[in-house]
């Protein structure tokens, strides 16, 4: 009987070693230990032993449960331990890791470009002001004294909604705007999108953008506008850079000027960004034309005004070293990232 209750301890340890899950602990448990195990039975027979036998049978059987039991119950703590363990392991947290931050978009070059044209102008005491991108045929070209047949207003050129409602080709309706419903002094700047029917290409698209700008007061003469073009370019392309005035022709100024800057790369000596020139053509300009005073309700005789107006996307092009304008407008996020 004691070497049967030996045998039964030594099984079941060696079985409870090999046990690695829960599951196969209680298979354990009950088998050995349970109401219909091999102890019991021993346990329940001992009535049929000669009375000298029974308490030893008796202390060894109740050993071996106690041992069994536990056996039992370190092995079960064990495999809790190790299975919080791998619990641990895998719900692993580490909070001072470097968070995966979202991907932000950034600021548009042309949008950040025109911001700094317009806070250039916004210190001269500019303001900013708005005008409507349908147009009509009056404001964008009648109120600024460009007659029926002049070349500008071909459907060649310009998109037409009907007969007197277009996609503004300019951003100079807004000086008439702005001076039909303001009394001088006037000084403000527009940035906006303009529209021209042009088939695109590395230096062409149909929608582009342009900042026009508009002085008008008493005495106001061409040396304002030369001072107020130096000041620009120095802080918009650096201190040293010197502004040239070519005479040209618009039909709102007269007298009209292309306005060039001195190479910011090679400060004139003639580079790549140049061509060679040393100078870089960015706006045209002028003394505003009586005409266009005289439609917007302003006495020419009282009043002399300036004008100007530059295009975002040569400066945006020049300023970065992009040579293909079609990169501003295919939203390609390797280009874009590039800028914030
Ligand atoms: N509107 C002209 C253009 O689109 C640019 C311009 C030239 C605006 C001279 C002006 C100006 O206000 O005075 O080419």
């Amino acid at each position: 009987m004691k070497d049967r209750l030996m045998n039964l301890q030594a099984e079941c340890l060696q079985k409870l070693d090999s046990a690695n899950t829960l599951a196969a602990l209680e298979e354990i448990r009950v088998t050995y230990l349970g109401k219909k195990g091999p102890l019991t039975e021993i346990l329940r027979g001992m009535g049929a032993l000669p009375a000298e036998e029974r308490p030893i049978v008796g202390e060894i059987a109740n050993q071996v449960r106690t041992t069994l039991a536990d056996a039992l119950a370190a092995k079960k703590e064990a495999l809790g331990a190790a299975a919080d363990a791998a619990r641990l392991e895998a719900e692993k947290l580490d909070v001072t890791a470097p968070a995966v931050l979202k991907n932000l978009g950034g600021r548009h070059p042309i949008a950040l470009v025109q911001e700094e044209i317009e806070n250039i102008f916004i210190s001269m005491g500019f303001s900013v002001e708005d005008g409507p991108e349908v147009e009509t045929d009056y404001y964008n070209f009648e109120a600024l004294n460009t007659p029926a047949d002049h070349p500008a207003r071909d459907v060649q050129d310009t998109f037409y909604v009907t007969e007197k409602v277009l996609l503004r080709t300019q951003t100079s309706p807004v000086q008439a705007r702005t001076m039909e419903k303001t009394n001088p002094p006037i000084r403000m700047i527009c940035p906006g999108r303009v529209y021209r029917s042009d088939a695109v290409d590395a230096t062409h698209s149909p929608m582009f953008h342009q900042i026009e700008g508009l002085v008008v007061d008493r005495g106001i003469t061409m040396g304002d506008l030369k001072g107020t073009l130096d000041l620009f370019a120095q802080k918009m392309f650096g201190e040293q850079t010197k502004t040239r005035f070519r005479p040209h022709h618009f039909p709102f100024t007269e007298p009209s000027a292309e306005v060039d800057v001195s190479c910011f790369v090679c400060g004139g000596e003639g580079c790549s960004l140049c061509k060679g020139e040393g100078w870089i053509e960015i706006l045209g300009a002028g003394m505003v034309h009586p005409n266009v005073l005289r439609a917007s309700g302003i006495d020419p005789e009282e009043y002399s005004g300036f004008a100007f107006g530059m295009g975002v996307e040569r400066i945006v092009m020049t300023r970065y070293g992009i040579n293909d304008m079609r990169y501003l407008y295919e939203n390609d996020v390797r280009f874009l990232r590039q800028f914030s």
